[in-house]
């Protein structure tokens, strides 16, 4: 058995989920406690964590879209978000860094599919650094090339999941 447990967020999950965006990511990169508290608030359906001994260790957000292009900036405070949007984007994967390589980050990916299959959503689409493309790979996602993004100030690559 796993020693985590995936589930939906909770609103009461917003301070360990603002500490995640924290501790993971330069702080250029890093989600606001707004924008985290927006998309919990907004779009739970697609925000996932993972909790282990009742503390969130790990946690994975999105916006949805009817659009393909993904690089607006707008878009990741929810600008422009509907939730019966046919593409899920994907902002945040996090994994608490006492957590990673035991696959908090595959669970998690892995339901946030397997929810978005059932719900008929036709992509699944995010950017990433180049050094975490081999991992989306594993999971299904093909190489979309260089994204026109600039999120952080750094180069990103698009990787895409069609679901039909
Ligand atoms: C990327 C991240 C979410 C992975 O979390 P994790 O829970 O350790 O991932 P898993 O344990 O599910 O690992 C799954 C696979 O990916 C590999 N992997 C994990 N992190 C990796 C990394 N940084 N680079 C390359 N491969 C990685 C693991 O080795 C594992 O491979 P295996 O199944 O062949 O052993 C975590 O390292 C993290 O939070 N990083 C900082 C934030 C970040 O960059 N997020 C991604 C934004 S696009």
């Amino acid at each position: 058995m796993l020693p985590f447990v995936v589930r939906r967020v909770r609103p009461e999950d917003l301070d360990a989920c603002h500490r995640l965006e924290q501790c993971c990511f330069p702080p250029a990169e890093a989600a606001s406690r707004e924008k985290v508290a927006a998309r919990i608030e907004r779009f739970p359906e697609a925000f996932l964590v993972a909790e282990a001994d009742g503390v969130v260790v790990g946690q994975v957000s999105c916006g949805a879209t009817h659009k393909d292009d993904i690089t607006d900036e707008a878009f990741k405070a929810l600008i422009g978000h509907h939730p019966d949007g046919r593409n899920l984007v994907v902002f945040t994967l996090t994994t608490d860094p006492g957590w990673r390589k035991r696959g908090v980050a595959s669970a998690l990916m892995a339901r946030l599919l397997a929810d978005a299959r059932a719900r008929g959503r036709a992509r699944v689409l995010l950017l990433c650094k180049d050094d975490l493309k081999g991992f989306y790979q594993g999971l299904g996602f093909a190489d979309g090339g260089l994204s026109a993004s600039t999120h952080g100030g750094t180069t990103w690559s698009e990787m895409r999941l069609d679901l039909g």
